[in-house]
């Protein structure tokens, strides 16, 4: 018999449901990721650097031009200056990053503050490096932090707390106000953060990204991590970065260069000359995906669905309690993949303990306007 070290850990739903959608020949808006390409200029550069011997190991901490890219595009953006040698990290994925910054500081007994509905890789690192999360749950319907539930969950043992803005799967965004507030509640604490902003440049209708680079006091106790794959269209690629001040950067690369040394060396190649070329590209892509948003919810006014138009990522929350109130998410998840060739994701699998009325499944839309029209007819169609 194996002594499991993650004996709650199965398959996750974003395998089933993608499994069931390629079965079923439903369209995929459950897992998150583009049904389209990126830049036509990055792919092309990934051809040009592997043809140019580039091939070999990457430097441990990620390639030096692809860190200052990181830098220049954080102080362009927030206003932050971080030092690309010691405070930037390359990872193969944020997936990792997440993984590297639990490990480095996380002990035996130590808890860990997540807020439910939390995305699902920060619980077993915790797990494994000993620790335990102490979930705190979002306000129902709007998906805020509730700042009373989140001071009676500290404890002596509090030793991190993971925030996700713009949230996956609500799309909700944390503000100045909240990082504040957390600053303050914190203020005394031997408290470390991970801040996950791998949607940083997702978010919708003017408002700007309230970055935990950007709040001084919180930085200075932060791993800030972002993902490439998200921001390029190529979540394939599992690329992504960490910023932290430098002792915490030091302890991150302990850990990261024994769970992987280096993430891949034609991939950084290809993102820091990207990156070098074309800056707009990040500041583009809020229009990009907004459009989208809005084609798909505009559509989507023809279902009995409801919804609010999220924020921020590339999900979208619906509310199906007008079209099956016998129905746990899941079951509708199952049936609505089945019966009419959609596959979602049920909003329950993110929670520790899931709210038994919630009636919500997350749509991806980050897919072509041809995909997004025919799985809004089908939707409207129920
Ligand atoms: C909130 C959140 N964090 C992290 C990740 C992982 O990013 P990556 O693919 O770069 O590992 C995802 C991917 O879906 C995510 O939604």
């Amino acid at each position: 018999m194996i002594r499991s070290k993650l004996p709650n850990v199965g398959t996750t739903i974003f395998t089933t449901m993608s499994q069931l959608a390629v079965q079923t020949g439903a369209l995929n808006l459950s897992q998150g990721f583009p049904d389209f390409n990126g830049p036509q200029a990055l792919l092309d550069a990934v051809g040009r650097h592997v043809a140019a011997g580039h091939n070999q190991y990457a430097p441990m901490t990620g390639l030096p031009a692809l860190r200052q890219q990181v830098a220049a595009k954080v102080a362009r953006l927030y206003g932050v200056q971080v030092d690309a040698d010691h405070e930037v990290t390359i990872t193969p994925g944020a997936t990792e990053a997440i993984f590297c910054a639990i490990q480095a500081v996380i002990q035996a007994g130590d808890e860990v503050i997540v807020f439910d509905p939390c995305y699902d890789s920060y619980e077993p690192a915790v797990e494994l490096a000993g620790g335990r999360c102490v979930h705190v749950q979002l306000s129902d319907g709007d998906f805020r932090i509730d700042w009373q539930a989140f001071s009676d969950a500290l404890s002596p043992r509090t030793r991190m707390v993971i925030l996700n803005s713009p949230h996956n799967p609500s799309g909700a965004l944390i503000t100045r106000e909240d990082l504040d507030q957390l600053a303050q509640l914190i203020a005394e604490r031997d408290i470390y953060l991970v801040s996950d902003e791998v949607y940083e440049h997702l978010i919708y209708d003017g408002v700007r990204h309230a970055s935990v680079l950007a709040h001084e006091q919180l930085a200075a106790r932060a791993f800030v991590i972002s993902s490439f794959g998200k921001t390029y269209h190529v979540t394939g690629w599992k690329t992504g970065y960490v910023i932290a001040p430098p002792a915490l950067s030091a302890e991150l690369r302990k850990v990261h260069q024994y769970v992987n040394f280096c993430g891949v060396t034609p991939l950084q190649c290809a993102l820091a000359d990207f990156m070098a070329e074309h800056p707009e590209h990040v500041e583009q892509l809020p229009g990009f995906y907004q459009a989208k948003r809005d084609l798909f919810c505009d559509l989507l006014q023809g279902s009995r669905f409801t919804f609010t138009r999220t924020p921020g990522t590339y999900f979208q929350l619906v509310d199906y309690s007008q079209i099956r109130t016998d129905l746990n998410d899941v079951d509708m998840a199952l049936w609505l993949t089945r019966e009419h060739g959609v596959a979602s994701i049920p909003v329950s699998v993110f929670y520790q303990r899931p709210i038994p009325e919630q009636r919500l499944l997350r749509l991806c839309f980050a897919k072509r306007e041809e995909t997004l029209r025919h799985a809004a007819e089908k939707l409207c169609a129920i």
